[in-house]
């Protein structure tokens, strides 16, 4: 194992490939299965909920659907579907970490919502029993090996015409500041060959073009 405890950014950009990737298997989610992670979620869905509302909304996400959301946590994106879909539609919510299906379910019980159904299951292999109307997840796709592959894998869980609307970073597109600062400048190129590397800094969707 080599030392990845550099000190400045030319030997931390040199280092960088010694980390493993961040591909996650249900062992070793690479940001870790406690309750540190599951506060983390909550405080990161304070800011994100507003920009995947809109998402949804703006997809067709709406009354009366069947909602896939796949690696849910602790449940926030769960919780904002289920009130899309309202009482005559439901969210199936899966996660490997049981302990944050345990905290979404007293979270929806808490909010009086009744229309989430958790499963235990790895998104990469796992197969809904009948088809949906959607398939949704936040921050999932960079969690996966194959984000591709679990993509492709959403056309045989929908209805025909239906959704796979996922909320995603895309490292390819992160912007430089303005003005220019050599300090932030070099900080992106360590963060940019970082994910690159790690993990699939565009969600490994090449054929995808950045859209205006
Ligand atoms: C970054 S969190 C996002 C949680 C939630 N979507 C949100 O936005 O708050 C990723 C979640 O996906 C789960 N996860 C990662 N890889 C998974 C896999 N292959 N199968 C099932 N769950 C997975 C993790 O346990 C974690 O709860």
């Amino acid at each position: 194992m080599q030392d990845c405890t550099a000190g400045n950014l030319e030997e931390t950009i040199k280092t960088v490939s010694c980390y493993p990737r961040l591909v996650s298997d249900a062992a070793a989610y690479v940001m870790g299965h406690n309750d540190r992670e599951r506060r983390r979620l909550i405080l990161q869905a304070s800011v994100l909920n507003p920009f995947t509302q809109q998402l949804f909304y703006r997809a067709g996400i709406s009354s009366g659907m069947n909602v896939l959301d796949l690696g849910c946590g602790v449940g926030d994106v769960s919780i904002l579907a289920a009130r899309l879909v309202g009482p005559y539609g439901s969210v199936t919510s899966v996660d490997f970490d049981n302990a944050a299906l345990e905290t979404l379910k007293a979270r929806a019980a808490a909010e009086g919502i009744q229309n989430i159904k958790c499963v235990q299951a790895n998104v990469e292999d796992w197969k809904p029993a009948a088809k949906v109307d959607a398939v949704v997840g936040r921050h999932i796709l960079i969690h996966t090996k194959d984000p591709l592959a679990v993509l492709r894998n959403c056309g045989h869980m929908l209805y025909p015409r239906g959704l796979a609307v996922f909320h995603e970073y895309d490292f390819s597109v992160v912007h430089r500041g303005w003005p220019s600062t050599p300090l932030r400048d070099r900080v992106m190129e360590v963060f940019d060959r970082f994910f690159a590397h790690a993990t699939r800094s565009n969600i490994g969707v090449p054929a995808l073009e950045p859209v205006d």
